[in-house]
């Protein structure tokens, strides 16, 4: 692996070793020096041209855990707000000797772009492009679900687990993501959206199945996970058409609150990438309930991205 772009080209196998070194990234987290010397003398850069609290600070916590250097640069307060195009910052990073390039882009397509230019040598690890994919994100949901569900987790997919993701799917990257790196770990997916929200061609993909309330989604099975998604109401600009009623209707047929997580098994976890619009998609009462697993997925985030780095950078040799 040199690049982490698409979770569509995640197969099983690297998927699982990414967890599992994800694991034992964790297991060194728990000692009282958390850093370890993996990295010592690489340079990773987070070029974030899309706000994020986040993302941004996971993977500056899991670079730094690892002993690389880090360079920070967000579009605001950069040449980038003079005009200044991906393929020149691009070459500016490569100047500087990046061996890593963490991106994330307003454009569906950028972490493909940079990793294919020639413009960067180093690897490009894709922290959310657009509306289309943020695959570490799947990969520290996916981490999330194996540590609560599937015991003992390592070596194992998510095989026979069922998990219900709920909301904006089509401006949702998160979602672009885990419906295909859940499937491709054996779990079922289930996405429940507004037709409005949902991505055309989704219905074609036999490995998902599709509900258009939450209410009938919770008619048809018991879930084990299930993944509420912010409304992006920043991405819902084009054309002047709304893309639902009101946010009172969207509450009412896609909203998680107390009365509905009570129809989950009692194992069931919540969860949601963050950030969260509290009293939209999710109520605090299910943000804050001691089945939500928001918070532990942020911590989640470092461990990930951690082996995701790892295996990327110092890993070069070994999986060649
Ligand atoms: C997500 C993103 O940026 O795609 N958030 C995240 O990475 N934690 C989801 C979102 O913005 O709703």
């Amino acid at each position: 692996m040199k690049h982490l772009l698409d979770a569509k080209e995640i197969s099983r196998e690297d998927a699982i070793l990414i967890l599992d070194t994800a694991a034992q990234m964790a297991a060194t987290q728990e000692r009282e020096i958390r850093k370890l010397p993996t990295l010592r003398g690489k340079t990773v850069v987070n070029l974030f041209f899309e706000d994020s609290t986040r993302t941004r600070i996971s993977f500056e916590a899991a670079a730094k855990r690892l002993s690389a250097d880090v360079i920070n640069f967000s579009a605001k307060g950069s040449s980038v707000s003079k005009g200044e195009s991906l393929k020149d910052t691009a070459l500016t990073l490569q100047a500087m000797g990046a061996d890593a390039v963490v991106v994330r882009h307003w454009a569906s397509g950028a972490a493909e772009r940079l990793a294919t230019s020639g413009w960067i040598h180093g690897s490009v690890l894709n922290a959310g492009d657009g509306t289309h994919q943020h695959p570490t994100q799947a990969l520290l949901d996916a981490f999330t679900i194996r540590k609560h569900l599937v015991g003992p987790p390592e070596g194992a997919g998510l095989d026979g687990l069922r998990v219900a993701i709920v909301g904006d799917i089509l401006h949702s990257r998160v979602a672009g993501s885990n419906g295909y790196l859940l499937p491709t770990l054996g779990a079922d997916v289930t996405v429940v959206a507004p037709p409005t929200l949902l991505p055309v061609g989704l219905g074609a993909r036999d490995e998902l199945e599709v509900f258009y309330t939450l209410d009938d989604a919770l008619d048809a099975h018991d879930y084990d996970a299930i993944m509420m998604l912010r409304v992006q109401r920043e991405r819902m600009t084009g054309g002047g058409a709304a893309f639902f009623p009101s946010p009172e209707e969207y509450t009412r047929l896609y909203g998680l609150d107390a009365a509905r997580m009570a129809r989950l098994p009692d194992h069931a976890i919540v969860m949601h990438p963050g950030p969260m619009n509290r009293g939209l998609e999710i109520s605090a009462e299910a943000a804050d309930s001691p089945r939500s697993v928001i918070v532990e997925q942020v911590a989640n985030g470092v461990a990930v991205r951690m082996a995701a780095l790892y295996l990327l950078l110092a890993g070069e040799e070994a999986a060649e």
